[in-house]
């Protein structure tokens, strides 16, 4: 089969066989393809689109190109849970810990930061000592023992989502629905878990800017994991303002075990019990998520969350003191307020251009595999509906060069937009699917 007769079909319009597609993707995969090839059907996806059942033939050719993981060994339902990427969300930190406390066995996979979005596994290597990459078996006997290992990939996972994403990140094809979702939902099929919950980020931090949509995003992904014969659910949720207060890899930790102990951010600590609570019911812990939810906070006032994790630094060789005393986690050494220039209410914070500056804090990174500063990030001291005087703090910079976080703070301002009467209040969960 000619890949050539692929790409012309698809940006005509045409719908590709699975013939074609596992053809497309094993020729992708065996580097048979070049990359130019490759970069001209993802534009023709990109403009043209891909029915519902082009996109599960993609995904499901992506989940053959290399291993997939048998969890079958690990008694229980095994649950996963996946953010479609936001700026501050650390909640797999917490609501990981905290399903597991309940009964749900987490085997969790995850990623890097790219851009603007931060990554769980740099998250984790904040915590001085702890391991991100587990093997196989230690992963598997991880989450036998204390129920819940999260850990950086293992073995070779869907190498084709790795090209292709590679080539997208690179040629402006990331924000295509089926892209998004056969990425997404290739590795989550491959790494083995029986259900997976989907917390689909809508809002200006969001690939996902607009909640018709996230919707979108969150129907296709959740079809494709049923068709599977996976067990789904998806939250979709607000990204329209960083999640809590902290953004950036320590700065993070430290709010996930603050909302662990009972004392996190309302909007973050509301998004965890939210989480936790749709983990208990596919985990078949609840009869359904509002009870979940219920024995979440349960579980969380009585500190089992934070037991749980402290369980999890110590398997995977990280100071657990951590969870004590913060002030052993990396600490900037330099930090710069920015102050409202004027007075009134918090009426919009522009997530990205928040995760932005973060990055350039040193938080986050540019280019794959770039050295970044775990010290480094943004703390917000006022959220959407705070009232602020002027000379009030806004937000705090933190890093290791002074001149740096100056030069950002006047980017830092503006994401800050003040009205002279509050915005009405935007709930956490904007939809389920
Ligand atoms: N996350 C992924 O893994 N893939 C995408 O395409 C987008 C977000």
């Amino acid at each position: 089969m000619d890949i050539l007769d692929c790409i012309t079909k698809k940006r005509d319009g045409g719908a590709l066989s699975r013939r074609e597609i596992d053809e497309m993707i094993r020729g992708i995969t065996e580097g048979e393809v070049p990359d130019y090839q490759t970069a001209a059907f993802l534009m023709a996806v990109y403009f043209r689109g891909m029915t519902d059942q082009e996109t599960f033939l993609l995904t499901d050719a992506m989940r053959r190109s290399g291993d997939t993981m048998d969890l079958s060994d690990i008694p229980g339902l095994k649950v996963d849970k996946h953010s479609t990427g936001g700026v501050g969300d650390k909640a797999t930190l917490a609501a990981g810990p905290l399903a597991a406390a309940l009964g749900v066995p987490v085997a969790k996979m995850s990623g890097r930061g790219l851009g603007f979005s931060g990554g769980t596994i740099d998250k984790l290597e904040a915590i001085p000592g702890f391991r991100t990459r587990l093997g196989e078996e230690e992963f598997r006997e991880q989450v036998r023992r204390i129920g819940i290992a999260v850990t950086g990939q293992t073995g070779n996972l869907t190498p084709a989502d790795k090209k292709i994403y590679a080539l997208r990140d690179v040629t402006g094809t990331v924000e295509n629905r089926s892209l998004i979702a056969s990425s997404i939902m290739s590795k989550k099929l491959a790494s083995g878990s029986d259900a997976v919950l989907l917390d689909v980020k809508c809002g200006s931090g969001a690939f996902m800017k607009d909640l018709g949509e996230a919707r979108e995003l969150a129907r296709l992904m959740v079809a494709i994991g049923r068709s599977a014969g996976r067990k789904m659910a998806a939250l979709i949720t607000d990204m329209d303002q960083p999640l809590g207060l902290a953004v950036g890899n320590a700065l993070e930790v430290r709010e996930a075990i603050d909302t662990l102990r009972g004392s996190g951010p309302a909007d973050f600590t509301e998004l965890v019990l939210e989480l936790t609570g749709a983990m208990a019911f596919l985990g078949g812990r609840a009869p359904d998520a509002e009870t979940g939810r219920k024995m979440a906070g349960q579980a969380l006032a009585e500190g089992q969350g934070l037991k749980k994790l402290q369980e999890m630094i110590l398997a995977q060789g990280g100071d657990v003191r951590v969870t004590e005393d913060p002030s052993l986690l990396p600490e900037a050494a330099c930090a710069l307020p920015v102050r409202a220039e004027e007075e009134g209410f918090v009426n919009r914070i522009d997530a990205m251009a928040v995760g932005e500056v973060s990055r350039d804090t040193g938080a986050g990174r540019r280019m794959k595999d770039e050295e970044i500063d775990l010290s480094a990030g943004v703390l917000l001291r006022r959220k959407r509906g705070d009232r602020v005087r002027k000379g009030q703090e806004l937000a705090v910079l933190f890093g290791s060069d002074a001149s740096r976080l100056a030069e950002l703070a006047p980017s830092l301002r503006r994401a800050f937009s003040i009205t002279e009467t509050a915005p009405a209040p935007v709930p956490m969960v904007l939809d389920r699917v």
